[in-house]
């Protein structure tokens, strides 16, 4: 069997990360991971069992207990809780933080960690997240880093909620997101960072197709080199 090729598409939130590692991943036939889905997964747990996510031990203690699944349902990223379909509920504010503060616990990473590499040595994948270029899958064949200026990331965020119908403001999601980046990046294990040999993507006045293209542009070249 020839050897699977992984994709790492790494940044904060509202980098336009998912979107995209979505559009390539349908463009190349290639599985679609969203780890911070993992991520979520997790923190829905937590809060179900009533543990409060800053409860390091109180989270760690009941991990064991945790059987996570991602499945692809209709073409989209499914994650299941114990045999239960969580997709719907993970993607609130309350769980953006929680999955933010659970994700710095390093036995809750390498138990995620764990499942992202069996994913991607046995099938073409393409991840995106915070970690996955620097340290899930530090010999990936293609790795990008896609950033955007705070306020635009704020509103791409706050549009999408809102899209959802979930009453927020955009003051109220841009401080959620400066805190989480601050967290995500000052963690002491695998924090969000620029990885080694990654491409860097500014998005922040380009068009969805656009950095689409750069990435393909991209891997196209390298597959000739
Ligand atoms: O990408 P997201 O917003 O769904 O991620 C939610 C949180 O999960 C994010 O704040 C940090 C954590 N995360 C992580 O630590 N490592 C990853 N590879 C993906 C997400």
């Amino acid at each position: 069997m020839s050897k699977s090729i992984n994709i790492t598409l790494d940044g904060p939130g509202g980098s336009g990360k998912t979107t995209i590692a979505k559009a390539i991943a349908k463009d190349l036939n290639y599985i679609y991971v969203d780890t911070g889905g993992m991520y979520r997964g997790v923190a829905w747990f937590i809060d179900s069992r009533d543990i409060d996510a800053t409860d390091e031990q109180g989270v760690l203690g009941v991990l064991p207990e945790l059987s996570l699944d991602i499945k692809v349902v209709d073409g989209e990223q499914h994650v299941f809780v114990n045999g239960q379909d969580v997709s719907g509920q993970i993607r609130t504010p309350k769980m953006s933080q929680c999955a933010s503060i659970i994700s710095t616990y390093k036995d809750v990473r390498l138990k995620l960690v764990s499942m992202q590499r069996e994913i991607a040595r046995s099938v073409n994948s393409v991840f995106d997240g915070r970690d996955m270029g620097s340290y899930v899958l530090p010999f990936a064949e293609y790795k990008f880093y896609l950033t955007a200026d705070i306020d635009e990331r704020a509103k791409r965020r706050y549009l999408e909620l809102k899209d959802k119908g979930q009453d927020v403001s955009l003051g109220d999601v841009k401080q959620d997101m400066i805190e989480r980046d601050e967290r995500d990046s000052s963690r002491a294990f695998a924090p969000l960072v620029i990885p080694t040999g990654a491409f860097v993507i500014d998005t922040t006045n380009l068009t969805i197709e656009e950095v689409k293209n750069i990435i393909l542009n991209k891997i196209g070249k390298l597959n000739k080199d």
